[in-house]
């Protein structure tokens, strides 16, 4: 690790950070093969449609239920790591849905909208159906575990190494101990040698397609309070991580782990 920041504040997102995510986003996940040809294959032509989709997305991790949006600052303010948590599984833990206001709720509903206008009217051009598979790859034996969920991490390339994402995971592992809850994600191939430095154990990999055409193939990992550990994992014979009394089956029963 290069220098780290030494005065790192965490908060969470607002509105006007929206242009700032994106852009974030855009630059971290360039080159990731979650953000290319493979779940966007007319990213590039139909670049404005592209954007349109992208900021309907991270508008709605705003109204998301059971979720935080939380972003890393500099000493200036200046935003240099994005997050976004979700919780799934089971009931959410207390205080959890605090975004859900009724203008939360409303701004939701217009959202849902304009998602069904983008994609049979206005954004022709964006691959819902792809992006939807894409969404669902999820391996069936954590449906039902509650977990946090991490469905963004990214530190613009410029800022990678000073120990941003260290203090954004670091926030999501103290809100996860507290609550006696693991942390879920799928990871893209950038991430694979990052997670494990922090305990997560890659339990399953799942594919787009079966992985015949797109060469998406996701390690999923979970992390466990240390202090819960082997709660929800288990080591195999061949050294293999598994969730107790999870099956290996990769189809997806609901949607949504994905941020693309
Ligand atoms: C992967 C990512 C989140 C790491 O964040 P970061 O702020 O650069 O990481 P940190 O500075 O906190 O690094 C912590 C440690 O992990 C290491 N590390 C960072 N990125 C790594 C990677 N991609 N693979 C392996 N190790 C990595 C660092 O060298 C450091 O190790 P050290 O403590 O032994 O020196 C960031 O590089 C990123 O946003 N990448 C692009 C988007 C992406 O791939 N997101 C995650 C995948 S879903």
């Amino acid at each position: 690790m290069t220098a780290p920041f030494s005065n790192l504040t965490l908060r969470p997102a607002t509105r006007r950070d929206l242009a700032d995510i994106i852009d974030i986003c855009e630059a971290s996940f360039t080159g990731s093969e979650f953000y290319g040809p493979a779940v966007h294959p007319n990213r590039k032509e139909f670049h404005a449609q592209h954007v349109k989709f992208e900021t309907h997305k991270y508008r709605l991790r705003f109204v998301a239920e059971n979720s935080r949006f939380l972003l890393a600052c500099d000493a200036a303010g200046k935003l240099v790591g994005v997050s976004f948590w979700q919780f799934r599984g089971g009931n959410p833990p207390t205080g959890w849905d605090t975004n859900q206001s009724i203008g939360s709720k409303i701004e939701n509903a217009l959202l849902k909208a304009e998602g069904v206008y983008n994609e049979h009217v206005a954004l022709p051009a964006v691959d819902f159906a792809r992006i939807r598979r894409f969404k669902g790859m999820k391996p069936k034996e954590i449906d039902a575990v509650r977990r946090i969920h991490l469905s963004i991490l990214a530190i613009p390339p410029r800022y990678q190494g000073k120990g941003v994402g260290t203090a954004l995971l670091q926030w999501g592992f103290d809100e996860a101990t507290g609550l006696g809850l693991p942390v879920s994600l799928i990871s893209s191939k950038a991430g694979r040698g990052f997670y494990p430095k922090f305990g997560f154990k890659k339990f399953a990999v799942v594919s787009l397609d079966g992985d015949k055409e797109y060469g998406i193939n996701s390690a999923v990992f979970l992390w466990e309070p240390p202090a819960l550990s082997g709660q929800w994992l288990v080591e195999d014979r061949t050294g293999a991580w598994r969730v107790k009394g999870g099956g290996r089956d990769e189809k997806a029963k609901d949607g949504g782990e994905h941020s693309s």
